[in-house]
């Protein structure tokens, strides 16, 4: 599984139209993320070559990886979206987790793919894992884009996962800080002038 290192020759720089104290620094480039998004659907469509696929992603994080991931995986593909909360305005983690918006359709009988942005302490996952396995889907599996492991303390893992990354606060391609930064490309680590980068503890 690949891992995003620091990136020896990246740069920090400040995004357009944000906050002047605030920087990127670059550790997966999109068009990294995006070869990877064909591994992982080709992952997924081995182990499930012709069953109609239910993609269930959390708002608003994984909108990019799921839309992304949807049309690499081919065959015949539906989606939904849910809302939780679980991390108040910033970076710390509140640990509590709040069900917002729930599924539209029901899931009983469905090979179910949750499509998550970032594994962290895990618990948002486990939460979701035992929302869904109540409603009966035939199948549950788990792809997450990015994984924070060290970062974990609830007990679970992705069935498949597209890079394991060090315990920095990363934003761009659909993952924000206070809303803002979703719509950088490149998965970047959130830097401030004072600070350097937020560790997220
Ligand atoms: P967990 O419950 O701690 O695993 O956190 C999962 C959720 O926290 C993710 O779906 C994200 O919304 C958010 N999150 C965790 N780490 C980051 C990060 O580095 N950047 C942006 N959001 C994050």
């Amino acid at each position: 599984m690949p891992v995003a290192k620091k990136r020896e020759t990246s740069t920090t720089k400040p995004h357009p139209g944000h906050r002047p104290e605030e920087s990127v620094r670059l550790l997966i480039p999109a068009a990294r993320v995006k070869q990877r998004l064909k591994e992982l659907a080709k992952e997924i469509r081995r182990d499930f070559p012709t069953e109609p696929l239910h993609l269930i992603s959390v708002l608003k994080g994984a909108v990019f990886f799921l839309t992304d991931l949807a049309r690499e995986l081919g065959g015949e593909v539906s989606f939904d979206f849910l809302s939780v909360s679980s991390y108040g305005k910033g970076a710390d983690s509140t640990g509590e987790v709040k069900l917002i918006k729930d599924l539209d359709v029901s899931i009983e009988g469905k090979t179910v793919i949750v499509v998550e942005d970032i594994l962290d302490t895990g618990l948002t996952l486990k939460y979701l894992l035992r929302f869904f396995e109540e409603k009966k889907p035939k199948i549950l599996r788990v792809v997450v884009l990015l994984d924070k492991v060290e970062r974990r303390i609830a007990d679970v893992r992705a069935d498949y996962t597209g890079f394991v990354i060090p315990n920095e606060f990363v934003v761009g391609y659909g993952l924000d800080f206070d809303e803002r930064y979703r719509n950088l490309p490149d998965v970047c680590v959130l830097q401030f002038a004072s600070q350097g980068s937020v560790n997220s503890v």
